[in-house]
C-alpha cells in the first residue's frame, strides 16, 4: 500500500493497481500548485465529510476518471444529482470493494456543503487493502469511538488531524493514536491555513517523547507500508 500526501487533507492510496483518493482539495491550496489535479489518478474518490476544503476538486476529478464517490449518503446523494456515480455508506457500515475493505466510521465535526445544506454526518475511514490496516480519522476531535477500532484491527498506520483551532492538535492526537493503538502517525490537515499552522519540529517531538512517530510528509511525497 503506498501513501501520497497531497496537501492539507488530500491522501493518494494505492493498492496494487487501484488508485484511491480521499478529500481532494489541491487546486485552491497554495502550497500544492505543483499538484496537477488533472494529472492524478483516482478509481475511488473516499470522503470524510462535505465541507470545501475536502471536497473541492472532486466534481473536475471524478468526470474525468469516472471514479466512484465513497461517503456518507448525504454526500453521495448530492455527486449523484451531478452525474457522478457513488457508493453510499453509513456509520458503522463496511463493504469489501476491489482493493479491500472500507469500514466509514464515526468522527466528531460538522458537514455542510458550501452552500450551506446538509451534507450527512462528518466520517472517518478504516481501509484495509493488501493486509494493510489504515485509518483516516477526517476532521474530528478526539472522541471515546476511537477505542473501538483497535477492538476489530491492527492499526499499521494512522492518519490524525493535528492542526488544532477545526480539529484535534497535537497532544489529543497523541490521546487518539493511544486509543487506535498506533504508534506510527501520518500528520494531517495543517499548516494550509493561518489558524492551523504548527511548529513541525515541536509536533514531532511530543511523539517522539511517547515513543511514536510522526510523520510530515513534503506535498506529492509518499511512503510505502
Ligand atoms: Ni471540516
Ligand atoms: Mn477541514
Amino acid at each position: 500500500m503506498k501513501i501520497t500526501y497531497f496537501g492539507h487533507a488530500s491522501i493518494g492510496i494505492q493498492v496494487g493497481d487501484i488508485n484511491i483518493l480521499v478529500d481532494p482539495f489541491i487546486s485552491a491550496n497554495p502550497k500544492a500548485s505543483h499538484i496537477n489535479i488533472g494529472e492524478l489518478k483516482a478509481d475511488y474518490i473516499l470522503l470524510t465529510h462535505a465541507h470545501q476544503d475536502h471536497i473541492l476538486d472532486v466534481e473536475v476529478i471524478a468526470k474525468r476518471t469516472n471514479a466512484i464517490v465513497v461517503s456518507n449518503y448525504e454526500i453521495v446523494s448530492y455527486f449523484e444529482k451531478l452525474g457522478i456515480e457513488g457508493h453510499p455508506m453509513n456509520h458503522g457500515g463496511q463493504w469489501d470493494f476491489e482493493f479491500g475493505n472500507v469500514k466509514y466510521v464515526n468522527a466528531i465535526h460538522s458537514s455542510s456543503f458550501p452552500d450551506g445544506s446538509y451534507g450527512g454526518q462528518p466520517g472517518g475511514f478504516v481501509i484495509e487493502g493488501e493486509h494493510k490496516n489504515i485509518y483516516i480519522a477526517g476532521d474530528t476531535a478526539l472522541t471515546m469511538d476511537m477505542q473501538l477500532i483497535p477492538l476489530y484491527i491492527k492499526l499499521d498506520l494512522a492518519i490524525l488531524p493535528i492542526g488544532d483551532n477545526f480539529t484535534m492538535g497535537i497532544d489529543d492526537a497523541i490521546l487518539a493514536s493511544n486509543f487506535v493503538k498506533c504508534d506510527k502517525i501520518l500528520g494531517y490537515h495543517y499548516d494550509t491555513f493561518g489558524y492551523i499552522e504548527i511548529d513541525h519540529e515541536v509536533a514531532k517531538r511530543k511523539f517522539f517523547d511517547v515513543g511514536k512517530d510522526l510523520m510530515l510528509l513534503e506535498i506529492g511525497k509518499s511512503i510505502e507500508l
